[in-house]
């Protein structure tokens, strides 16, 4: 079995505890590698050596075109280990290798998105209403970032953090899930390997109320960039406003997929599909709640579940699978017993609904799901899709906007101005019309309500990183009375 070790300062380190657990692979059920329990005493050194790296030294003095050329070096490693990469998250992740290859492919963009970007951060000049000064804004890295990540596409959101926080000069330290640790720590030794001065990067791994709980108290640590469940969200945001750090909060859904009878029914269900199945439904912008229109919801619904029964689930390698595993045994139960808080509420069990073999759970369809259930209201985080109906444009629109979460919506319809009053009125951060599931480099997300504070990607995303420093050059002002304001 594979041994890891702790990433910090550019080295392989044990953990001070001196003790491991094991990661299992979704697929087999087996246990694979052993991943380094850290504890406070290894965020201490993470920390104050990522602390030391912002302070002094060639990363604090490079340059941002420098740091932009580290990022695009850093963009051809992934593409060479792309391959390698993938597999070590099928393994132990059990996402499919299609996805995953596709994720591999796209990663390094962000990369090289953000390298290009480093050098384009401007402060201003201020038009002063006071005679005699000069006034500047500069833009500042905040310094040690702490990005935390889910278990569900670990490479990719550690990259949404990563690539602007190092693109303002940041220095980072990660903590990954413990359910899939190893992909953070194989990525984290390409960085030195590209030149970043160690240090910029490091990796903690072990559990949340260990490792993660220190890193948010940590004095020298100025943001928390998290992505995970509402819950977690709410603790470590709660720990962070104590010490007046930064959070950004990339937390669930209960995303609203909308499909109108003057859609073009075939690429809604697709829709409906990738909204769902798409990950074992295990995605933060999973399209958990699909409202369909009266008019057509027994034909849509019963095309849906034609190809809904199609899909197949097996081994992640397989190129052919298209629903893996779900990928860790608390979520194998969360995902039971809200199907079976569904049935109990009186929706229709439609399809699936049962545990496979292992860690599978079927593709589940639940129907006359009223907007007031669980099954509506909860992520799941699973693949299990509540199907509501509604009459009109105004009923679709309360019913999508009656949920504590916004995170993302789509709306499908023939209709361009139908789509743009609901894309206005939606209350979500990302609403897509007639697609589903589609994210970039370029395309600011986030949430709106209980899904979360701040935005990643897009030009944006590089402010969340950075502070404002104003300066002001007296040229010429004379002294008057100490006493009064300026
Ligand atoms: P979680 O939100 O508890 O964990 C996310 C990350 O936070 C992990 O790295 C974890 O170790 C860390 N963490 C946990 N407690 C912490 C603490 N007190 N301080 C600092 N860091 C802490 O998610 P978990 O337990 O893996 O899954 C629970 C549920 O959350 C799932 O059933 C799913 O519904 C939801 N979830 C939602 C995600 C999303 O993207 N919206 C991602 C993952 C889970
Ligand atoms: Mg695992």
């Amino acid at each position: 079995m594979k041994r890891y070790a702790l990433r910090i300062g550019g080295e392989w380190t044990e953990p001070a505890g001196g003790t491991w657990f094991e990661t299992r692979n979704p697929y087999t059920g087996q246990a694979w590698a052993e991943i380094p329990r850290s504890d406070a005493r290894d965020v201490e050194q993470a920390v104050t050596t990522a602390h030391r790296t912002f302070s002094e030294g060639p990363w604090a003095e490079m340059s941002a075109s420098q740091r932009g050329l580290l990022l695009h070096r850093l963009a051809d490693l992934i593409e060479r280990d792309a391959a390698r990469l993938a597999a070590i998250e099928v393994q132990d992740n059990g996402k499919l290798l299609a996805e995953m290859s596709a994720q591999l492919a796209y990663i390094p963009l962000w990369f090289r998105y953000f390298g290009g970007l480093a050098d384009k951060v401007q402060g201003t000049t201020l038009p002063l209403d006071k005679k005699g000064y000069f006034a500047f804004t500069r833009k500042e890295p905040l310094g040690v970032v702490a990005a935390i990540t889910p278990w569900n596409s670990p490479l990719m959101l550690a990259t949404w953090k990563i690539a602007p926080a190092l693109a303002a000069g940041c220095t980072v330290v990660i903590k990954p899930s413990e359910f899939t640790s190893a992909s953070t720590l194989e990525f984290a030794a390409l960085f030195d390997e590209a030149g970043f001065p160690p240090g910029v990067i490091n990796v903690v791994t072990g559990f949340g109320r260990e490792v993660g709980a220190a890193l948010v108290e940590h004095p020298l640590v100025r943001k928390i960039s998290f992505t995970g469940s509402d819950v977690t969200g709410r603790t470590i945001n709660e720990q962070a406003a104590r010490h007046f750090k930064h959070t950004a909060m990339e937390l669930g859904g209960k995303s609203p997929n909308i499909v109108f009878a003057d859609a073009d029914l075939d690429q809604a269900v697709f829709g409906a599909i990738s909204g769902i199945f798409a990950a074992t439904g295990q995605t933060c912008i999973a399209g958990s709640r699909l409202l369909v229109q009266d008019s057509i919801h027994d034909t849509f619904v019963e095309r849906l579940l034609t190809v809904a029964r199609t899909a197949r689930m097996g081994d992640p390698m397989d190129p052919d699978t298209q629903v893996g595993p779900v990928t860790t045994p608390p979520q194998f139960e969360k995902v039971l017993e809200y199907i079976d808080i569904a049935k109990k509420e009186g929706a229709t069990l439609l399809l699936g609904g049962e545990r496979g073999e292992g860690w599978f759970v079927q593709p589940t369809i639940f129907g006359d799901v009223r907007n007031d259930m669980r099954i509506a209201q909860e992520e799941v985080f699973g693949p299990v899709l509540a199907i509501l109906r509604f009459k009109d444009e105004a009923e679709a629109l309360a019913i999508a906007n009656d949920v504590r979460f916004g995170l993302a919506a789509a709306v499908w319809t023939s209709d361009i101005a139908r789509a743009l009053r609901m894309s206005d009125r939606l209350q979500a951060g990302t609403v897509w019309i007639n697609s589903y599931r589609a994210v970039s480099y370029l395309a600011p997300f986030g949430g709106y309500k209980d899904s979360g504070l701040g935005r990643e990607n897009g030009i944006e995303a590089i402010q969340e990183f950075l502070q404002s420093k104003t300066v002001w050059i007296n040229s010429g002002a004379v002294a008057g009375n100490p006493f009064v304001i300026r």
